[in-house]
Formats: C-alpha cells, sequence, structure tokens
C-alpha cells in the first residue's frame, strides 16, 4: 500500500511507521490521520506483527497539528467533523504501540507522542504544547494526557506558558521511558519493539489493557480486573510454556505469537 505522509515497513515481527512530511516538520494533517490509523489497522490485523514503533525524522517527530490546515477553519467545519476526533481509533489498537522520539514532538506531535504506550527519546527530543502561543489549546488529548503523565503543576506550565521541555526533564517527570543517543534512537526503539514481540501476545495484549485501566478506574477496581485477568492467563498455553521453560532452563517458545 502506498502512503503520501508515512513510510510504512516491517522489521522482523515489528511494524514500523515513519512520519514523511519534512517539508512541514511532519506537521499532522486529516490525510497523516488516515493514514496513520490505516497502517496501524493492517499491523493490529496482521499475524506476522507483534509490535509496533511510530517515529519521525531526526529534526522532528512532529511539530503539531497543520496550523495552514486549521487556519482557515471554522467553528462549525470544526465542530461537524468532529475535527481530530478519528486519532482515537489509534488508542483502540491493541498491540503495543512505542513512539520513536527525536527532535520537536509538539502540540499534537506531543498528543500523537502521549497515545502510543509508552515514549523512547532522543537526547534531541523537545516536548512541548505551545498552542496556546497561536490563540488556542491542546486538541488531541494533550490537556488531558499531559496531566496525567507530568501532574497538574508541570501540564499547567507547559499548557499555559507553550514553553519546550528537553529530553531530560520529559524524563525526570515520567514523559518519557528512556533517552538514547540520537544515532541509537531506531536501533533501541525497535530492539525493545522486538523484545516485546518476541512474548506472547495475548499476554503483552492483556499487560497493556491491565495498565490502560490504571488511567479510567479506581485502585480497588483496577486491582480487582488485573487479578481476574492474571486468574484467565492460566487458560494460556503460553503461561504453560512460559513457566515451564523457566524451570528446563531454556528458551520459551511461545505458541501465540
Ligand atoms: N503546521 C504546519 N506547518 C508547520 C508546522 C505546523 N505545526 N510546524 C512547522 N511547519 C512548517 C513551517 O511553516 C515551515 O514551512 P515553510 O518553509 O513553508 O515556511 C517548515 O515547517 C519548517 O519550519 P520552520 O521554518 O518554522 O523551522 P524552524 O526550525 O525555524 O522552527 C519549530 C521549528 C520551532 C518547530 C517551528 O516550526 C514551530 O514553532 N512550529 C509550530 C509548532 C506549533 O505551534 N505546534 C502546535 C500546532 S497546533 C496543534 O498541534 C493543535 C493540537 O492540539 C493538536
Amino acid at each position: 500500500m502506498a502512503y503520501e505522509t508515512i513510510i510504512v515497513e516491517t522489521r522482523a515481527r515489528v511494524g514500523l511507521i515513519t512520519l514523511n512530511r519534512p517539508q512541514a516538520l511532519n506537521a499532522l494533517n486529516t490525510t497523516v490521520m488516515k493514514e496513520m490509523v490505516e497502517a496501524l489497522q493492517d499491523f493490529e490485523a496482521d499475524g506476522a506483527v507483534g509490535a509496533i514503533v511510530v517515529t519521525g525524522s531526526e529534526k522532528a517527530f512532529a511539530a503539531g497539528a497543520d496550523i495552514k490546515q486549521m487556519q482557515q477553519m471554522s467553528y462549525i467545519d470544526a465542530y461537524m467533523e468532529d475535527f481530530f476526533a478519528g486519532w482515537e481509533a489509534m488508542t483502540r489498537i491493541r498491540k503495543p504501540i512505542i513512539a520513536a522520539v527525536a527532535g520537536y514532538a509538539l502540540g499534537g506531535g506531543c498528543e500523537l507522542a502521549m497515545m502510543c504506550d509508552f515514549i523512547i527519546a532522543a537526547e534531541n527530543a523537545k516536548f512541548g504544547q505551545p498552542e496556546i502561543t497561536l490563540g488556542v489549546m491542546p486538541g488531541m488529548g494533550g490537556s488531558q494526557r499531559l496531566t496525567r503523565f507530568v501532574g497538574k503543576s508541570k501540564a499547567m506550565d507547559m499548557c499555559l506558558t507553550g514553553r519546550m521541555m528537553d529530553a531530560e526533564e520529559a524524563e525526570r517527570c515520567g514523559l518519557v521511558s528512556r533517552v538514547v543517543p540520537v544515532g541509537d534512537l531506531h536501533e533501541e526503539a525497535l530492539k525493545a519493539a522486538g523484545k516485546i514481540a518476541s512474548f506472547s501476545l495475548p499476554a503483552v495484549m492483556m499487560a497493556k489493557e491491565a495498565v490502560n485501566r490504571s488511567y479510567e478506574t479506581t485502585l480497588a477496581e483496577g486491582l480487582r480486573y488485573e487479578r481476574r485477568v492474571f486468574h484467565s492467563m492460566f487458560a494460556l498455553d503460553d503461561q504453560s510454556e512460559g513457566m515451564t521453560a523457566f524451570i528446563e532452563k531454556r528458551t520459551p517458545n511461545f505458541r501465540h505469537r
């Protein structure tokens, strides 16, 4: 399938999606949204793919929603097409998605990274929600997801001043899981995704679902949910294989991958 704004490849069991609008620092227009969702859904349906990496260029993961597309938009246009709502399809992907971020991840770029399951950042990464400088506010989840990642004080700071934070600050406050040298970013992200893809896919998907549940429920309900899902894992061949392989001191050969 040929795409206009993204490059889609597979590396062993990892699906790799690279944003490819260099002339606009990978700004996210409607075509990017549609193509990204389609590529993710294809990987979701592909039994040969166990994890997905979303990345951009060394200069920009994505510098935000496309300001040139939005400049002339009216309220009625935005409301009637439920502008940005299409991105929510990304959060219904059940396989794990890693964002590999170098350079600018601003506005919608930061929000896209936060829609992935975790973020690996290059040392040159810069995160921000600068919408306030354009006379608007985040619209792809920034005011909600950033607050859950970094807490109220820093989320307010980022959304109200529009300042950028570097990779070190992003790691310190829990926005990114790890920081790596720029030249190692793709290798590290593909390695992490490859490792995830080597495990039992149903176990990986259930773990992702359980962590995500913690965002939407109380601790008591979340713990109950976790325990029930954990119990159900004893119906998986892969539980038996994983534990037997440990005892037999060999690498597990998971059936459901
Ligand atoms: N939309 C459309 N085009 C963009 C863009 C964006 N978000 N960001 C950069 N570009 C374009 C520029 O217009 C420029 O194109 P031209 O050469 O045709 O003028 C090209 O990409 C290169 O950009 P710069 O010349 O500005 O590059 P720079 O290195 O000097 O600056 C930057 C880099 C600091 C990231 C700067 O481009 C910038 O501030 N970009 C906008 C960041 C922003 O405000 N993002 C939020 C968008 S709103 C949003 O995302 C809403 C939401 O909640 C989803």
